[in-house]
């Protein structure tokens, strides 16, 4: 093991933000035993009582002081709304120098615009995971800028880890991850939803129709990791010619499924990279 990430365990980790996915890496790195919950700092704007309450669930120091939490702390990460940035990192001038490592979780915003923000050149390591970090299932992307060292990508890439599994992409790629695996548990909610209407309409239990669409969802997914074959190919082993599941695929073919599904991605990408350019 390198000294830094040996430093992952006795480095002090501070959170710029306390919402939702701060709440999800602190389960992940507490529960995988990365670092110990007195070496953690968290820090928000002004809501208190959300800090209390993640210092009663998981031990966790905090504090109102984002200078002193941003000063002292080895890994800084970003966890806040992008609109909120600009402000936060500002505020920040000053508090934070290139021997630290930030990672960002901030939607759409570049690593040279948050440099520019802090007033210092720091290597910086941005991400984009998705909502299933709650769960431990997130899809992280990830991309380092050029002052990154290969020890702190490492150190950065078993925080995500904590959370599901990681991709490193270059800055331009993470747009795409954007559209595809960001935005994406919204499009297999819209299938499952979907699938489940369908099954009550046409006369199942609601309950039911969600629990068997959820474990229909789960078995394709473990099925796709576990023998590794390509989709389309298990797609044509359940086709049997003339069969149920041909009449409902020509059904989906004649709504251009695979053309919506596309378009959606290509222009969720898109979106991300126009957000992005109003703080470039
Ligand atoms: N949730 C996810 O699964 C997920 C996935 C991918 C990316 N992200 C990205 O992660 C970021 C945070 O998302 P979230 O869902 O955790 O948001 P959230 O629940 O709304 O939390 C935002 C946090 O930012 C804090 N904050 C706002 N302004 C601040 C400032 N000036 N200084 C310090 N803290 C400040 C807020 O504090 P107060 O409560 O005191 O206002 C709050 O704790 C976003 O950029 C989002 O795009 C989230």
């Amino acid at each position: 093991m390198s000294n830094q990430i040996a430093s992952l365990a006795t480095g002090q980790i501070g959170f710029l933000g306390a919402g939702s996915i701060v709440e999800a890496m602190l389960s992940g790195i507490l529960k995988k035993g990365l670092t110990a919950a007195d070496r953690i700092f968290v820090t928000n704007r002004t809501n208190t009582e959300r800090l209390e309450q993640l210092t009663a669930a998981y031990g966790v120091n905090v504090s109102t002081d984002k200078q002193a939490v941003a000063r002292a702390s080895d890994i800084l990460i970003l966890a806040i709304k992008p609109k909120d940035a600009s402000e936060a990192l500002q505020a920040l001038r000053g508090a934070v120098s290139p021997h630290q490592l930030i990672i960002s979780v901030v939607a759409g915003v570049s690593t040279s615009q948050i440099n520019e923000w802090l007033g210092v050149d720091c290597p910086i390591i941005r991400t984009m995971p998705n909502t299933s970090s709650a769960v431990g299932l997130s899809a992280t992307g990830l991309c380092a800028n050029p002052f990154v060292r290969p020890e702190q990508l490492a150190v950065a890439t078993r925080l995500f880890e904590a959370i599901g599994t990681v991709h490193e992409v270059t800055e331009d790629e993470l747009d795409i991850i954007t559209g595809l695996s960001g935005s994406g548990p919204a499009y297999i909610y819209y299938l499952v939803e979907a699938m489940m209407g369908a099954g009550a309409a046409a006369g199942l239990d609601r309950e039911m129709a969600r629990q068997l669409t959820l474990q229909t969802v789960i078995g394709a997914a473990h099925m796709l990791l576990e023998t590794r074959a390509e989709p389309a190919l298990l797609r044509k082993q359940v086709t049997s010619p003339g069969g149920t599941t041909q009449a409902g695929l020509e059904v989906l073919e004649s709504y251009q499924f695979q053309k919506a599904v596309t378009a959606a991605i290509l222009r969720a990408t898109e979106r991300a990279r126009e957000m992005g350019a109003q703080y470039r």
